[in-house]
């Protein structure tokens, strides 16, 4: 190491990724190893994501982490295993510019600062550990030239958070459940990249909630501990339905991959019902969004537009307990019926009347414009959809029910960011900018 003063940052950006076969249960929960592989599709980070600067400096007395400018601590076992597991396989590094030379030795005494924001409200509490965790080990690596590929430095993630292991990757992702007891062999791979598949369009529901927060953590372990109904879903049911859902990727195909998600999603929920005591992550506003789509599939899938329901399956839902919150996440296969569901999603659901469009409807606005809504004056000329119409009863309209909405799409996984304009960190002092 140099004698005189630095401080060394890395800058890295990490997606978040939403299950579509559905991760819910521990064999090992210091390793966080799963009873059951998972496949994810990782959201476009230009609308979700989490950006991570981490520091090392022989100034800095101890690990330091700051998470949306407040600090926190790194003393969790999590953290502690992840920073373990990175030191452990760290390399030299020379930076001749700075005159610094750190020897794979120098790396156990050293220590790191870590700065990291998420690009998304946090009140969403949507600042899902997924991107985060991920975020915070795909830096640290760079940052001590850990010479891992993406599967191995997802193994480290996997202890940080067991979805943040499928933050490695954009596009689909598996985490392979794994079968050795030391965790070796659990780890996420590449199904296809973002481009395999990127007509489909996600639209996230935020739903107000008055719920108490039931942690996915302690959440999995009463279900594992409880739950009759989870070692069938787990040894019975998911197996087949991993390989039927690789198949509709591939293809992409639609209604396979809706038929799937929904079916799992639905599993999960009862999963958690059967738990004791009972695990509720859907609230009223969930379940009049989920009814209203149903509505609108089946009155697609009429014989008067010659098409069956399941060919018509046009959204699927899923739904993700986001800390205090619930998200309704919807996909659609295109943009057209994204589109006509946001149409949908805004008549009944408009914001208050004090809202701004702008901060009800973010992410790709692009679909905003597609659904012909410039400003509030477009939402209150919406007219209700068809498929109210013919049943004759007036539509009733929630307002404020939901917090905002966020349109994305399927996106790429971890990138290291160059630009030192958009480090978090002070380069001179090492602390947050
Ligand atoms: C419902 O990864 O948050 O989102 O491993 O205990 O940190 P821990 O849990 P976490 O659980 C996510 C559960 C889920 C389903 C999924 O993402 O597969």
């Amino acid at each position: 190491m140099a004698a005189e003063k630095w401080v060394l940052t890395v800058t890295a950006q990490t997606p978040t990724n939403i299950a579509v076969i559905k991760y819910w249960g521990k064999r090992d929960e210091d390793l966080i190893l799963p009873i059951n592989d998972s496949i994810s599709v990782t959201l476009d980070p230009d609308h979700l994501c989490t950006t991570t600067s981490v520091a090392v400096s022989p100034d800095f007395t101890h690990d330091r982490m700051w998470l949306n400018g407040k600090e926190v601590s790194l003393s969790g076992g999590r953290y502690q295993n992840c920073l373990r597991e990175l030191r452990s396989r760290a390399s030299d590094i020379e930076d001749e510019k700075k005159g610094v030379k750190i020897t794979k030795k120098d790396w156990e005494k050293l220590h790191v600062h870590v700065v990291s924001y998420n690009n998304f409200p946090t009140a969403a509490g949507l600042a899902s550990s997924a991107a985060g965790l991920a975020c915070l080990v795909f830096s640290l690596a760079k940052l001590m030239n850990v010479k891992e590929d993406h599967s191995r430095l997802s193994a480290i993630a996997r202890q940080g958070s067991g979805s943040a292991c499928r933050s490695l990757y954009g596009g689909f992702v598996k985490w392979i459940m794994g079968k050795e007891e030391n965790g070796s062999d659990s780890i996420a791979v590449q199904l296809t990249d973002e481009k395999h598949w990127d007509d489909l369009v996600i639209i996230i529901a935020v739903v107000s909630s008055k719920q108490k927060e039931t942690s996915s953590t302690s959440g999995m372990h009463d279900t594992v501990e409880t739950s009759m109904l989870v070692e069938h879903r787990a040894k019975e049911v998911v197996p087949k339905r991993i390989i039927q859902m690789e198949e509709a990727i591939k293809n992409r195909d639609f209604p396979a991959f809706a038929r799937l998600t929904c079916a799992d999603s639905n599993q999960f929920h009862a999963v958690c019902l059967d738990t004791l005591p009972p695990i509720f992550y859907m609230n009223d506003t969930s379940h009049r969004i989920i009814s209203y789509v149903e509505k609108w599939n089946r009155f697609e899938g009429t014989p008067q537009v010659l098409s069956s329901f399941s060919l018509k399956c046009e959204i699927l839902i899923l739904c993700r307990a986001v800390n205090k919150l619930v998200a309704v996440l919807l996909i659609s296969h295109n943009r057209k019926a994204a589109a006509q569901l946001l149409q949908r999603l805004l008549f009944f659901f408009p914001p208050q009347s004090d809202t701004d469009l702008s901060s009800y409807v973010i992410g790709d606005k692009t679909i905003l414009q597609d659904a012909g809504i410039q400003d509030m004056k477009d939402i209150e000329a919406l007219s209700p959809p068809p498929e109210i119409k013919e049943t004759n009863t007036p539509a009733q309209k929630y307002k404020g029910d939901v917090s905002y909405f966020i349109c994305t799409r399927p996106g790429r996984g971890p990138v290291v960011l160059t630009d030192e304009s958009l480090s978090l960190i002070n380069p001179e002092t090492g602390l947050p900018k």
